[in-house]
């Protein structure tokens, strides 16, 4: 066949493959400026006996992949609320929340754990360390629930956050400041693509708490996460790329 033929036949049957790819494929490729977490309308409510709480009042936000998102407000104000409804940990009693475009709470449970445990880290302000597990163990625990054992990788991880040293230490023998570490370190484990951190700073002082949110937005830069981090002291939110604030359940922007 001549040549010019050869790549005629070989282009259309390029484009017949893809669009048997395309319209066989029970999902549309992504849109290209489709955000990666989006919140619709979201409800949350408590009720304790006959007192019924309306923490978030119909909260509504979009965060773009790759973006430093802080989430301010007063105590009490429905942050932790907020950020456990994004991040797949609490349902909410009305509205929906996305995932890149996928409906997090329609789901089924499995599918719902493998997203929380692939796409997503989490840093809590306690820190949410396992107390008779090592370091390295605490780091590694998300690649084992999900049926693996990279105690290489969690010691690399931790040997990023500057805790090479303290691999095998129980984390009653660490600092606040070198637990967070940890914390972060396991937030990685699984290379997820969003990282909640809620109050990440709020047991450190003033000085190990600006170590530990440099570096963690630094880690945020160097390997192109999103973050949502919420914290009451708004001054922290500058070196962030966007500050939401709630006030009453009610997003004020
Ligand atoms: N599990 C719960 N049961 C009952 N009330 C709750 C629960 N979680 C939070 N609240 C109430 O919701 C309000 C907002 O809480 P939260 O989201 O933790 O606020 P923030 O993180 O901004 O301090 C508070 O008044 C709190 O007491
Ligand atoms: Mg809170």
């Amino acid at each position: 066949m001549p040549a010019d033929k050869a790549e005629k036949s070989f282009v259309s049957h390029a484009f017949s493959v893809y669009r048997y790819i395309l319209v066989n494929s029970d999902k549309q490729p992504p849109e290209q400026d489709q955000a990666i977490i989006v919140a619709e309308d979201v409800y949350r409510t408590f009720e304790i006996g006959s007192s019924r709480i309306e923490v978030l009042r119909g909260v509504s936000l979009e965060v773009q992949a790759g973006e430093k998102l802080f989430l301010c407000g007063a105590s009490g104000a429905g942050k932790t609320s907020l950020l456990y409804t994004l991040a797949g940990l609490e349902k909410p009693n009305q509205g929906k929340v996305l995932i890149s475009g996928e409906s997090l709470y329609e789901m089924n449970r499995s599918r719902q754990a493998r997203c929380r445990n692939r796409r997503m880290g989490y840093v809590f302000q306690s820190y949410a360390l396992l107390p008779e597990l090592t370091a390295c163990e605490n780091v590694c625990l998300p690649a084992m629930i999900g049926g693996k054992n990279s105690l290489q990788r969690a010691g690399e991880l931790l040997d990023r956050v500057g805790l090479g040293d303290r691999l095998h230490h129980l984390p009653p023998e660490l600092s606040g400041g070198e637990q967070q570490r940890v914390a972060i370190a396991r937030s990685l484990m699984n290379d997820p693509e969003i990282l909640f951190a809620d109050e990440p700073t709020g047991n450190l002082d003033s000085k190990t708490g600006a170590e530990v949110m440099d570096l963690l937005l630094s880690l945020v830069d160097e390997q192109n996460k999103t973050l949502l981090v919420v914290t009451h002291d708004s001054s922290l939110a500058q070196s962030g790329d966007r500050k939401l604030e709630l006030v009453d359940g009610l997003m004020n922007n």
